[in-house]
This record gives structure tokens, sequence and C-alpha cells, in this order.
């Protein structure tokens, strides 16, 4: 959260990049998914100063460069800080209309001591929620809250920052308001959770949905309009105490955060905020790639190009020009994302985790 720096969300599981290698074609092999790691990880140095720091998944946190060097030393050469994700992924929420928790706690605080051994030195933790005529419920919230608390204590008991990413899904026709009256009552219900927990706040961080109509709602709402609904939002639920904001994507248009941030950092608030993207950064990246060797460098200065936007966007410097990149103009919207199953390789079921290489 250092101004102009911003998180490469690189922690896509094994299911998720499959979905991403096949939109370009490619074959989800380890090799490919190593080598469009280390693509982005060894972009020019340029991408330096707006890169604040990484979310690896497990796989590529235990991969190493062609240099020999374990990717997390590539990141930390670089002057980033390496982060991971570190739940299980989304299952059915039981007892709910179709609602979703999150799996993981598990052995975590087993894993956070040997992630942090590893070179982590922050976490990542996905809940999701979606807006409907009766969600979320009450259940969903208090359960998500809850669940993001107890991950939130056990990475700090371990020395590792916490990141919780409470996602709204952007599926629905619900309005801009609806979804900055449900943001609140999530917001509100996770930083309860949190003083229950006992969590020190000063080390944590959020990763919230950005206020937007859902992606079925018939009106429209200017960038002003939904960068001032994000920030009433955050400004009624988030305590000063927490020293930064890192966005999430959610699949909006590679250009719309970028152009939305800088009226959003306009406003007087006590936090950093800024983005912790994985398809905004990398969907332009992932076009130019194509699953392609010789299309590598192309691939890195799309990559550059999107870091740089995004970073001038969270100075509140950006204006749409050239900088903005192959898939600048795509809806990266991907229709409830929720039930991605993300499983661990190797790991017959969903809630136990992958032994660790190292342990
Ligand atoms: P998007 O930026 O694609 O929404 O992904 C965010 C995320 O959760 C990755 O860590």
């Amino acid at each position: 959260v250092a101004p102009g720096k911003g998180n490469l969300a690189a922690d896509e599981s094994t299911e998720s990049i499959a979905k991403r290698l096949q939109s370009i074609g490619t074959e989800n092999t380890e090799e490919d998914r190593h080598f469009y790691c280390q693509l982005l990880l060894t972009a020019d140095d340029w991408v330096n100063p707006h890169t604040g720091g990484v979310i690896l998944f497990h796989e590529t946190l235990y991969q190493k460069g062609d240099d020999g060097r374990p990717f997390p030393q590539v990141i930390k050469s670089k002057g980033g800080v390496v982060g991971i994700k570190v739940d299980k992924g989304v299952v059915p929420l039981a007892g709910t209309n179709g609602e979703t928790t999150t799996q993981g706690l598990d052995g975590l605080s087993e894993c956070c001591a040997q992630y942090k051994k590893d070179g982590a030195d922050f976490a990542k933790w996905r809940c999701v929620l979606k807006i409907g005529e009766h969600t979320p419920s009450a259940p969903a919230i208090m359960e998500n809250a809850n669940l993001l608390a107890c991950y939130a204590s056990i990475c700090q008991q371990n020395g590792i920052v916490p990141i919780m990413e409470p996602e709204i899904l952007p599926d629905g026709d619900h309005d801009l308001k609806r979804c900055q009256y449900v943001t609140e009552k999530l917001l509100a219900a996770l930083y309860k959770a949190l003083s229950n927990h006992h969590i020190y706040l000063e080390g944590t961080l959020l990763k919230p949905n950005m206020v937007t109509p859902g992606h079925a709602c018939t009106q429209k709402f200017s960038h002003e309009e939904t960068a001032m609904a994000t920030v009433t939002a955050l400004c009624r639920t988030v305590p000063p105490a927490v020293p930064g904001i890192t966005f999430l994507s959610g699949g909006q248009r590679r250009r719309h955060p970028s152009t939305s941030m800088p009226s959003t950092s306009a406003s007087c608030k006590p936090w950093a905020l800024t983005f912790s993207y994985s398809r905004a950064l990398q969907a332009s990246a992932l076009k130019a790639w194509g699953g392609k060797k010789e299309n590598k460098k192309a691939a890195q200065e799309e990559y550059i190009k999107g870091a740089l936007a995004n970073s001038l966007s969270c100075q509140g410097k950006y204006t749409p020009s050239s900088q903005a990149g192959a898939a600048a103009s795509e809806s990266l919207f991907i229709s409830n994302r929720a039930y991605q199953a993300e499983v661990f390789p190797g790991c017959p079921q969903h809630s136990r985790p992958r032994p660790l290489p190292h342990s």
C-alpha cells in the first residue's frame, strides 16, 4: 500500500487457471502454468515500482525460475512482498438458498508456519456472497465474517499479514444502492467479528469488491457514482486503523477499475486505496501470450502497461489512453464465479490440505 503500489494476484488455483488457459486455447499443464507465472514475475524492472506484492498459489510458491531461484526469491529481489492464497475454495453452505462458505481452516496454522518459513509474509482468504432477492442471508454473512476473523487470527499468530477478501459477486440485476447496502452490512459484520477475535487491525488488509450495480442491471451509473458509493460504504464500516484497502477487480472491464479509482482516491479517507487484481492485470498479458513461447515479450509488455495504468489510477493520475492494453475494452466477467471448486492437486478431499513439500 505504499504510494503507487498494488498487488498482482497470481494465485489462481489449478482449476481456475485451467479456465483462463482454455480461453486462449492452451492446455493446463504444469509446464505452461510455470512458464506463464515466470513470465509475469520476470517482466521488465519497469514494473517493480508498481508492484508491492504478488499473491501466489501453493504450486507456484514452490516453483523455481530458470535461473534456479525459487519464485519467492525472484519476487523479493525486485522489492516485492510474497503472499499466498490459503483458502481451499468455496463450498455450499447447508440450509441456505445456494449460498456458500469457504473451506481451509483445518491445518491452517501449520500451513501458515510453513509458508512463513518458505518466504510468504502475507496471505489471502476469499469468501463469496451473492446478491439476490433473499440473499445474502444473515447466516451467510455471519458465517463468512466469522471465518475471515478465524483465518486472520491464525495468520497473525504465525506472523503473516491476513488479507480478508469478502467478495460480493457482480451477478444479478440489483442496482448500485442495493450493492452499497449489502457491502455495508457485510463489512460491518466483518469488523465486529474481527473485534470479537481480538485481531490487530493495523496488521491487516481488506480486499473488497468495488460497489457496482449487478451485471444485469438495466440502469447505468457513472464512474463517479460508483466511486462515491464505494467510498461511502467503506467510510461507514472500515476503521481508520486499517492501513489499506486493496480492491479486487471482480471481472470489471480492464479499464473500469483504472478509471474509477482516481475519483475514489480523491476523496478524503483514512486508508490507502489500491489494487490487488488478477483478471484486470492479467487479461491483456494472457491474450498477448496466447500460450506461445515466442510471445513472451509481448505478454510482458501488456502486463507492464496494465500495472502502470493501475499504479497511476490509485494515485489519481490516470487518464485513459494508450496505456490501456489489449483486453482493456473486453468484459472479464465470469458468471457465478462462486462455484468454481478449487481443489488442491493431489488432494482427494477438498478439506484436507495438500502435504507441504518441505514439511
Ligand atoms: P479478480 O481481480 O479477477 O477479481 O481476482 C481477485 C482475486 O481474488 C484474486 O486473488
